[in-house]
């Protein structure tokens, strides 16, 4: 018996980190993700990219915390992924949502058990405790308004929007940087509420700005995120540069996405010279579509 899952990765668009303390996230299922192969097996094997993972690797225990909570027996899983892994694009939740999808389709549509406590299980060996934002675009797709603890509200688009995707420098540990960000709130507690507060309200504002496809006021607001998130030391040489860059290619704005200390920026503007620019400078980069149809298994 065999099955498959399939699920997004992801942008978060405003938010982060924030996130984590109660303010809302504007997050973005991207186009491509991760897909997950399972079929009966005696012992549980994990394939990457059709390569046997040796079984000390952390995904095994992922994916038996995932079988437990789904009730779902030993399987041969094999996973592919269409984006970086560790560079705040949703790679773990990705692939955890895929592979609880396809272990949920093994385990036969009489068993109804939750996708939400099957994914966190698994995203839990990676991150500790995440606010359930990368989790929550890989399943749905579209663009949410996400809460932590709360059900999202996925967003309307009167169109989709072009965002790219500049990989800038090596990968960070969310949980690190999760960690920088505490420090912050405990020197200057005063202070770091009062970023909180204006990066609810650039939520706010770009929530208007995606209602309106107002490209040009939503790139302002990217930026201004993305300076808030400067506060917190989230952001590298790297990132500033692949931001410059972008703002010479005509981007309306630039940020980097997800826990900073490297990884991922997005930026807003003309697709073609913005990848043109960021390769000429040897960026990997890449564009999607968000806001267009949502994910489906
Ligand atoms: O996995 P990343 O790099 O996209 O980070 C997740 C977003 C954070 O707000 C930094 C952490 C969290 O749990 O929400």
């Amino acid at each position: 018996m065999q099955a498959t899952g399939s699920a997004r990765g992801k942008v978060i668009l405003f938010g982060e980190h924030a996130v984590v303390y109660g303010v809302p996230a504007l997050v973005a299922g991207l186009e491509r993700g991760a897909q997950a192969f399972v079929e009966l097996s005696a012992e549980s094997e994990i394939l990457w990219d059709r390569e046997l993972l040796p079984t000390d690797d952390p995904l095994y225990r992922a994916l038996s915390e995932t079988r437990r909570i789904l009730g779902a027996p030993p399987v041969r899983l094999r996973l592919e992924l269409a984006i970086p892994s560790g560079a705040g694009l949703g790679a773990s939740a990705a692939l955890g949502v895929a592979t609880a999808r396809a272990l949920t389709a093994l385990v036969g549509a009489g068993n109804e058990p939750s996708l939400g406590g099957a994914v966190s299980a698994w995203e839990s060996v990676f991150h500790g405790s995440p606010s359930g934002v990368d989790a929550a675009a890989a399943e749905l797709g579209g663009v949410l308004r996400f809460v932590k603890g709360e059900t999202p509200t996925p967003l309307r688009l009167p169109e989709p929007l072009e965002i790219c995707v500049c990989l800038a420098g090596p990968p960070a540990s969310t949980k690190e940087m999760v960690e920088q960000v505490r420090r912050h709130k405990e020197s200057d507690n005063a202070r770091f509420q009062r970023t909180l507060a204006s990066i609810a309200k650039l939520v706010d504002e770009g929530i208007e700005a995606l209602g309106k496809s107002d490209s040009k006021r939503l790139g302002a607001l990217l930026t201004q995120n993305h300076e808030l998130l400067t506060e917190w030391e989230l952001s590298t040489p790297e990132l500033e540069r692949a931001r410059s860059l972008a703002l010479e290619a005509g981007a309306f704005g630039a940020k980097l996405t997800g826990s900073g200390g490297g990884g991922a920026l997005i930026a807003l503007g003309p697709p073609g010279p913005l990848l043109s620019t960021w390769k000429t400078h040897g960026f990997d980069c890449f564009c999607s579509s968000i806001g267009g149809s949502p994910n489906h298994d």
